[in-house]
Formats: structure tokens, C-alpha cells, sequence
């Protein structure tokens, strides 16, 4: 396939991606997602403080991505880290660690990349090495993702048939990942493959990830999309309109279950009775198998301004309850199957998904 031949440099000029963040001159440089699809800017991060609050404020946002951003944020906080010796060293760092895995609780890259990170560490040494070390894993870290991506890509497009219509959710595109993207990479390794494909994006509440970003980023490639609220789905699913849902996941537990952007399980259910498939994409980062399911996943409640406020604006009125769960958990039973880099898995999962 052509992605292959071509450097990462080339790709993401080929492919007219935005690169999401990457490693230059001693920072890591965010593109600020809140102020996409309007203006692309770029954030230059040198502490990790400056990185947990990007990840906070969801100027990175996306499983794969943040755990490629706290990666970074780990090396950066190790060249702060003043200590006398390895121990008192790795003792600063889980504690740096800690902080950033505790930005956004459910999506498990996060603390997946971290843990990595901290082992690495572990075996270096002596301090500049541990500090020369994790650096080096970060950009590793970052760089199989894209190659991850690619590889779960070009295995689920043989799920979407030429002249398809797929209904997603949120951003599940180069944007949340250190590129290429997960549901949105298996669109675009259809579309690459010459299949004529149109894609239905919901415009995800609160945080409006699918108006702002996935339908952002499809249109720079040239792909078709229609964009809905999300109250819409059930609408097209039953009208015949939808061939197939695919969506990304923030954790997989080792039952299958997945835990995504709030409104994916209602997408599920709807998928089911309307009897469209539906597909989670996701590298294996992003399945726990300490997790016996999805009740066990902890899931992130976010500030209410962001349901009773739109674009700044209150929008109920004033002091009003309201609840901001950020993920849904959709059980296994409603996934047709999950699409990663070591292959397509179908039920049973709780058997399958621990053999990848
Ligand atoms: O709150 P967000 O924008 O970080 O949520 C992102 C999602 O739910 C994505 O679908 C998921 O992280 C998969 S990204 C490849």
C-alpha cells in the first residue's frame, strides 16, 4: 500500500494531516484542538504542568493522543526533576506521573504510556540516561501509534464495502491519535483503496468533537460527510441510511465491553435493532485486561458549565443541576467486532481479546 512507501514526513504532507503534536526543539508542540476548525495553533509546551493542563482542558484530546502527550510530559517533567540520587530520582518521577495520569481518568492510554515510561526508567543507569531514555520512548510511543493506525486501517477496511455509508461518533481521526486515527483511519484506508464511501458525523455534545473536528478533518481530505446532532442517529439507522457504525474507544475491557464518547452506546443499541454493524477501532494500547468488564471502568465527569453553557454562552437557566458523564460503557454484546493492528476480533472476547 502507498502508505507504506512514504516517510511519516511524506505522509502527513501527502495526506494533507495536520500533525497533532510532535517533539521540536526540547517542547512538545500541540495543535490547540479547541480552537479548531476555525484557526490551527500551535502550542509549545516545556513543562509538564503546561501538558496536564492542555490534556485537561482538551487542547489534546483523543485516548491514543494522550497517551502519546503524557508520554512527553513524563520526559519533560524528568529534566525538572532535581535529585541526589536514582532512587530519590524514580520516587519524583511516579509521583510527575501521577499527576498527569490523573488528568483524564477513562481513557487507559493515559496510564498505559505512563506505566511504560516508568519501567523504562527503572532499568536505566543513571539519571541522564533514565532522562536521555524516556525521550526516546515517548517518541516510540508516539511513532507506533501512527503505525498501529495504519496497520488496524488497512485490516478494517476490508469490513467496509465500496460505495458504503458509515455513521461515527466524536473524533476517532488523526487528531485523537499521533496520527492516521482509529475508526476515522479505517475510513480513510477505504477511501485510499478507491472506495467510494460517505460518512455521517453526529455533532457529538457537548464538546462538539464531531461538528468541530471530525467533520473538519474528513473535509481536508476530500472525504463526503454529512454532518447531524446526535439525536439524529436512531432517525438514519432506521431509515436504511446507515451501513455500518464505526466508532474509537477510550477502554476495552477484557469482556469486550468498550468505554467511548457519551452517545456511542445509545449508537449501539440503535445499530442492533436497526441490524447494522457496528464496529469499535482501537490499537491494543487501549485494551485493559485487568478490567473483568465495563463496570469496573472509571468514568470521567466533567464540569456541568459544558451542558449548560454553548460557545460560551448559558444556555438553561441560571444555576440549573446538570450531569456530564464524558464516556458511555456499550457491552460487548452490541460490538460486531473490534479492529486493532494484531487483527479483527469477534466474540468471545473475554477469550480472544488476552490471545492478541
Ligand atoms: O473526550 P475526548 O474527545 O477525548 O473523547 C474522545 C473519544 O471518545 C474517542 O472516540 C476515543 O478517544 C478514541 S480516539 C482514537
Amino acid at each position: 500500500m502507498r502508505c507504506e512507501l512514504l516517510s511519516d514526513e511524506e505522509f502527513f504532507c501527502v495526506h494533507k494531516i495536520m500533525k497533532t503534536l510532535e517533539w521540536k526543539d526540547n517542547r512538545l508542540r500541540l495543535l490547540d484542538q479547541t480552537q479548531l476548525p476555525h484557526e490551527e495553533v500551535y502550542l509549545e509546551l516545556g513543562s509538564y504542568q503546561e501538558v496536564a493542563s492542555a490534556i485537561r482542558e482538551m487542547r489534546v484530546r483523543g485516548a491514543p493522543a494522550l497517551g502519546v502527550a503524557a508520554a512527553y510530559g513524563l520526559a519533560l517533567g524528568a529534566r525538572s526533576i532535581k535529585a541526589a540520587s536514582k532512587e530519590d530520582f524514580l520516587d519524583q518521577l511516579a509521583r510527575v506521573a501521577d499527576e498527569l495520569a490523573a488528568t483524564r481518568p477513562t481513557a487507559v492510554n493515559l496510564s498505559w504510556a505512563l506505566t511504560r515510561m516508568k519501567r523504562i526508567a527503572a532499568v536505566a543507569s543513571n539519571i541522564p540516561s533514565i532522562k536521555a531514555v524516556l525521550l526516546k520512548e515517548a517518541q516510540l510511543i508516539e511513532a507506533e501509534d501512527v503505525e498501529a493506525n495504519r496497520r488496524l486501517g488497512r485490516l478494517g477496511s476490508d469490513l467496509v464495502e465500496d460505495g458504503a455509508t458509515i455513521l461515527t461518533h466524536c473524533n476517532a481521526g488523526s487528531l485523537a491519535t499521533a496520527g492516521y486515527g482509529t475508526a476515522l483511519g479505517v475510513i480513510r484506508a477505504a477511501w485510499e483503496q478507491g472506495k467510494r464511501v460517505h460518512v455521517f458525523v453526529p455533532e457529538t455534545r457537548p464538546l462538539l468533537q464531531g461538528a468541530r473536528l471530525t467533520a473538519w478533518e474528513l473535509s481536508q481530505e476530500g472525504i463526503p460527510v454529512t454532518l447531524i446532532t446526535d439525536s439524529m442517529a436512531g432517525h438514519f439507522l432506521s431509515r436504511g441510511a446507515i451501513d455500518c457504525v464505526i466508532v474509537g474507544a477510550d477502554r476495552i475491557a477484557r469482556n469486550g465491553d468498550v468505554a467511548n464518547k457519551i452517545g456511542t452506546y445509545t449508537q449501539a443499541v440503535l445499530a442492533a435493532e436497526s441490524g447494522v454493524p457496528f464496529y469499535v477501532a482501537a490499537p491494543t494500547s487501549t485494551v485493559d485486561l485487568a478490567l473483568a468488564s465495563g463496570e469496573e471502568i472509571p468514568i470521567e465527569e466533567r464540569r456541568p458549565e459544558e451542558v449548560t453553557h454553548f460557545a460560551g454562552r448559558a444556555i438553561a437557566p441560571n444555576g440549573i443541576k446538570a450531569a456530564n458523564p464524558a464516556f458511555d460503557v456499550t457491552p460487548h454484546q452490541y460490538i460486531t467486532a473490534i479492529i486493532t493492528e494484531k487483527g479483527v476480533v469477534r466474540e468471545p472476547y473475554a477469550e480472544r481479546l488476552p490471545k492478541l
